[in-house]
Formats: C-alpha cells, structure tokens, sequence
C-alpha cells in the first residue's frame, strides 16, 4: 500500500493506492470522514458488480450507504442526471455530512463530484476510481463538472475530495481499449514532467501491458504523485502551470468534437493530440530531433492512435481549436514540449503550422 497526500491547506487529502483493499476503505473513508452517517454510492452499470463490497467495506465502518447505478458514458455527465443525484440526496435526507462517494471512471467522477460540489453548498467526496484514466488524472485534483451542449465541462467546479482510494484490483476487470486509452495520460506525465519516468515506460511497456500488479502500482503512484504536485502549486489553474497538464488536450478536445463524442475514448485523442504536438514542436524547432518519433513509437506500442483520421477536415479541426474554452480570444495555444520531462504554452501559433501536423 503506498500513501500520498496533496497537500492544499485545509483542503489537503490522502491518497491510498494498494491492490485488493476494498475491504478496508470503508475504515479508510472513516478516516477523512469521521462525522458522516450516510455514504451515497454513485456508480454505473459497467462496474456496479463493485458496489457491494464497497457498500459492505462502508457499513462496517459505521455508515448507512445507499447506491444509485447510473449508465455508463459521456452522456450520463449532464444536468439531468445531477438532478437525479439531487434528488436521490433529498430523499434520503442528506446533510453537510453526508459522503458522496464516486465509484467510477471519470464521468462518475465528475458528475458525483459536482453534485457534491453543489449540493447544500457542498459535502464531502470520496473517490474510488476504477479506470486507469480517472486514477491518474480526474480523481485527483478536484475538477468535478458536466457537459452542457455547447462544450464539454462547460458548468463545473473545483472541490477537492476528502481522499482517494485507488484499489488496482479493479484494473483487471478494465477492457483493453480503457486501459491502453488511460496509458496515454501516463505517458504525458512523462513528457511534460519527468523524462526518468518516460525512460521506466519504455523499459516497462510489455509489463505494463500485461498488467504486472507492481509495474501498474508505480505508474499509478508516479502518475498521481506528479499531479498532486502541479496542484498543490496551482490548484485554480491560474498560473500556468496546471494548463501543462493540457498537454495534447487541444489536439484531443477537437479530435473528439469532429468523430463525436465516445467514438474516441479521451485518452486515444489526447495520444494522437500529443503526436500532433510534439510534431509541432519539432517542425518550430523547439525539440531535438527524434523527440516525437520517440514519443509516438511509446504510443504505438501502447496501441494508441497517432494521427487524426485522413477523412477529418482540417478546417473543422482548426475552428474546434479556436473554440477551445481554454484557448483565449480565438487564437491558437498549444502545451509545446521543450525536451523530455518540460514543456511551455506557447500562444498565437500560425494555423499553416497546425496544419501541417493535422495532415491538411
Ligand atoms: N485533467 C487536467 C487537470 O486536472 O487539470
């Protein structure tokens, strides 16, 4: 079992990242939770085989649980599925106190957290992530929120959770493509923050992939340790340096605009939105030569896309960018590494370039 925290003042919490601990997080959840009497489970279809033990694990630690089983996919992230969570809360008389626990991928996640973030003004969260991508990235960190039809996260919130719980055990249960999609989110630690952990990727790619418990155990950690890291100096997001976690993220957020969302998993458009990235990078002249062939021959391996489908519009691609709720005024911004391990924002980038990367 390895314990991190991040550490925010006040809002700091723990980590536990362990295999095959279900058992114990009701005790672990007591800890960050010591006056809650009512657990609300909010899972999904996909992994509500998980909510029992968990259900048990809570009950044993003195809380009344109740569980609400959602469906599955980016669609279930929208206002009318926070309002069943409201509902459900109301019903069951929920107070301040009240736990909302988050047993899910990242749209369980954000769509529990941002009921917890609004409910009463706020109750404490509980995240039990159980994919690769929401334990690397959206459990950590507090960005809780649901799509509105004009952009993806458009209404959302920071609330930090009370803790984390990441029992690996449920990872083997993760279909390939959800696994190799939460791969591309590991390997972008690496580029933008940590070209020792980058090196450990290549060296480890055939354990990882076959789910060695001690290999996932230290990408996790690493991963989580590093975000924990970026947040703590930049919770809000307003000095930059969380904006570098969005390495990849403007290439990505389009490409899953123009297929339409779910016909790429996140992490298959922040792979090839990171190979488009780092091409860009190289055409300025901004990395070393053979920094994005190496980049994208980790992502091949790992089974990730590495290019925009030919059939995509290059004009369509360019004004999604430009709509980005994160670029500013309309211009185009790209995370750009530098070398392995740091990366800068870079604004105004001329769009002949960003063509040329799309294949256009
Ligand atoms: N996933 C990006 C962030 O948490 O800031």
């Amino acid at each position: 079992m390895t314990n991190l925290a991040v550490d925010l003042g006040p809002r700091s919490y723990p980590i536990q990242i362990g295999s095959g601990f279900t058992a114990a997080i009701g005790a672990f959840a007591r800890t960050v939770a010591p006056q809650s009497e009512l657990a609300l489970i909010v899972t999904d279809e996909n992994v509500d085989p998980h909510a029992p033990p968990l259900a048990e694990s809570l009950k044993a630690a003195g809380f009344r649980t109740s569980t609400v089983i959602l469906q599955p996919g980016e669609a279930t992230k929208s206002l009318t599925w926070a309002n069943e969570l409201y509902d459900e809360l109301a019903e069951l008389n929920a107070d301040r106190r009240t736990l909302v626990v988050a047993l899910g991928g990242g749209v369980i996640g954000d769509l529990a957290g941002f009921a917890a973030a609004t409910y009463n003004r706020g109750l404490p969260l509980f995240m039990v992530p159980t994919t690769l991508l929401s334990m690397v990235d959206s459990s950590v960190g507090g960005k809780v929120g649901i799509n509105h039809d004009r952009g993806k996260n458009l209404i959302g919130a920071f609330h930090q959770p009370a803790g984390v719980a990441i029992d690996l055990d449920y990872l083997k249960s993760l279909p390939d493509r959800e696994f190799r999609s939460g791969l591309a989110e590991v390997v972008k630690y690496g580029v933008i923050l940590d070209a020792e952990f980058f090196d450990y990727l290549e060296r480890n790619s055939a354990a990882i992939l076959a789910r060695d418990p001690a290999v996932l155990e230290t990408i996790v950690t690493r991963s989580c340790a590093l975000k924990a890291h970026v947040v703590e100096r930049d919770e809000r997001e307003e000095t930059g340096l969380r904006a570098m976690l969005n390495y990849g993220h403007t290439f990505a957020h389009a490409f899953e605009i123009i297929a339409g969302y779910g016909t790429w998993l996140h992490g298959e458009a922040v792979s090839a939105g990171m190979v488009c990235a780092a091409q860009l990078a190289q055409n300025l002249g901004r990395v070393p030569d053979g920094f994005a062939a190496r980049q994208m021959n980790l992502l091949e391996r790992f089974g990730l896309p590495i290019q925009p489908l030919p059939e995509w519009d290059a004009g369509e691609m360019v004004d999604a960018m430009r709509r980005d709720k994160k670029s500013q005024a309309g211009r185009l911004r790209f995370v750009l590494p530098t070398k392995l391990g740091h990366v800068e924002l870079v604004d105004g980038i001329d769009e002949a370039e960003v063509r040329r990367v799309l294949g256009h």
